[in-house]
């Protein structure tokens, strides 16, 4: 038996004004994002921004459904606009953020696993890596310079051809 050890890596911000003014204005783009939340089952908002390498910030949010698992959540509504209308223009960073009235959130929002698939497509797709900023408003932010280290067990295409 061998035992292993993986060591994921990020920096924690104590408030999003300690963030260069590029991550701290894409923070700002996704908070902005909350208000086009669809989220009238969960009351649970999430805004998402991407910044692309042209500059062109894009926005999205979560889109509930009365039919709960046909919804879907902030980030892949943004990265399957991406995938459908700018693949040819990496995404260099993406924000995410969440509000709700119920309860006050003290930590990021940490993705879901089909989130987090869908990133590691992308990041795939673009061959570079996909930096994620996940932005607690007043509290930390959470920055991970590519998606391996979000998912360290991704799968990946190479898998299905190739013995690894
Ligand atoms: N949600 C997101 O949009 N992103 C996440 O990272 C976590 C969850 C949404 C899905 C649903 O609309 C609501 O938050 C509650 O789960």
């Amino acid at each position: 038996m061998t035992e292993h050890e993986i060591k994921i890596a990020f920096k924690e911000y104590d408030t999003v004004s300690e963030l260069n003014s590029q991550d701290h204005n894409l923070c700002l783009e996704a908070k902005k994002a909350l208000a086009t939340s669809h989220s009238p089952y969960s009351k649970f908002r999430v805004g998402a921004a991407l910044l692309l390498k042209s500059g062109k910030i894009l926005h999205a949010s979560n889109q509930e459904n009365v039919a709960y698992p046909s919804g879907l959540c902030a980030e892949r509504v943004a990265l399957f606009h991406w995938g459908a209308n700018h693949a040819d223009d990496p995404i260099v960073s993406m924000a995410v953020t969440a509000h709700t009235n119920d309860f006050p959130i003290l930590k990021p929002v940490t993705s879901c696993g089909s989130c987090l698939q869908v990133m590691a497509e992308c990041e795939k797709r673009q061959n570079s890596p996909l930096r994620v900023l996940l932005y607690c408003i007043n509290g930390p932010v959470w920055v991970i310079d590519g998606i391996q280290s979000l998912m360290p067990f991704m799968f990946f295409e190479e898998r299905l051809t190739q013995s690894t």
